[in-house]
């Protein structure tokens, strides 16, 4: 089965064709950094705008690509959450089409599409696992029975961790977005010079926090005198505050759920260092750890394509007409 994935919720333009019977994944993306990177983070419109210019000759250049000349099997696209005019985008283009074809299409959620990735490795993770969710708008510990059926163990209460990550970098004078750019600048900070709070570490549970530590990290750089050696030692602190924090609740879920196989993803597990403390930590514990390679980390169409094949395969699809839910959880809420 050939599924088309379409990804535009936010700064990316993603398209994908999956082919299920020979594993073959053509993949093609186009970020939107450069258009949004002098106003410092995403500007809603000018991102519809760009998906609106590049989604069908995208969807043509990955036909071409992967050699099918007529249509796809089927088609998905992420239907949030994520910005409402650009989810439209997406949504609109890939219903009309699945409708000109004749094909079935599904909508899909933008998390769940992240927390399938690791699936697409060669060495993917068994049922059940634990996975941590990771991006610009979510912070989240899930458990993972079996596609579909997901338990939220915990979630920021407050700013997602790429978020905080995207913030400091500005705040350091860094480029949108910020946690590759920070994170490299880490990696000259002194990790001795200051100390931040590991936020919700010292009580019980597996929420999240982090909006403490940036206002924390905020008033430590009003009184620092800076210089380029003091920006690289705040982001070096930051980091391994941010870093740690989540790699204690990771291990706290695996305890107190007694799985011992974790999947990072979402933009976040992209991070060097969070992949470093997370395979120490799960090591230790005689469990296994899975990422997504880095370019199924961040938002991309062959997530939407894979988490379709699954759904269009389980026999779900959409009824002519379509929505998109800039607000939408991925589990039942009460
Ligand atoms: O999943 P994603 O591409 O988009 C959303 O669904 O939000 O995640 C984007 C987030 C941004 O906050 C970005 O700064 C962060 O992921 N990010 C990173 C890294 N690469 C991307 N954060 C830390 N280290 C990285 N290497
Ligand atoms: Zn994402």
């Amino acid at each position: 089965m050939k599924v088309l994935g379409i990804e535009t919720s936010c700064d990316e333009t993603g398209i994908a064709l999956y082919d299920s019977d020979t594993g073959n994944m053509i993949n093609l993306l186009h970020s939107q950094i450069g258009i949004h990177n002098e106003f410092g983070g995403v500007v809603p419109e000018l991102a519809s705008r760009d998906h609106i210019r590049r989604v069908i000759p995208m969807i043509r250049d990955a036909m071409q690509d992967a050699g099918v000349a007529r249509r796809a099997d089927g088609i998905a696209y992420t239907s949030g959450p994520g910005l409402i005019g650009a989810l439209l985008v997406g949504v609109a283009v890939g219903r009309s089409l699945a409708y000109a074809w004749d094909v079935p299409a599904v909508g899909i959620h933008h998390m769940e599409a992240h927390l399938l990735a690791p699936m697409l490795e060669d060495d993917p993770p068994e049922y059940p696992f634990l996975a941590l969710l990771v991006s610009g708008g979510h912070t989240q510990l899930m458990q993972v029975d079996r596609p579909g059926e997901y338990i939220l163990l915990g979630e920021s209460l407050d700013d997602a961790a790429g978020e905080a990550f995207d913030k400091i970098a500005k705040l350091l004078g860094l480029d949108y977005p910020g946690g590759p750019a920070i994170s490299a600048l880490a990696e000259s900070g002194d990790p001795h010079r200051f100390t931040f709070p590991r936020p919700m570490t010292d009580r019980p549970g597996l929420e999240f926090s982090f909006s403490g530590l940036k206002t924390h990290v905020v008033n430590v750089f009003k009184e620092t005198s800076m210089d380029d050696q003091a920006r690289a030692d705040i982001a070096r602190a930051f980091v391994d505050a941010a870093v740690d924090t989540l790699t204690i609740k990771c291990r706290r879920a695996m305890e107190e759920t007694g799985i011992s196989t974790l999947i990072a993803a979402g933009g976040v597990s992209a991070n060097r260092q969070l992949r470093q403390n997370l395979a120490d930590m799960v090591s230790q514990r005689g469990g296994r750890v899975f990422y997504p390679r880095p370019e199924y980390c961040t938002d991309n169409g062959a997530m939407i394509a894979y988490a379709g094949y699954l759904h269009l395969t389980a026999g779900r699809s959409e009824p002519l007409g379509f929505a998109a839910y800039p607000r939408w959880s991925l589990v039942a809420s009460g």
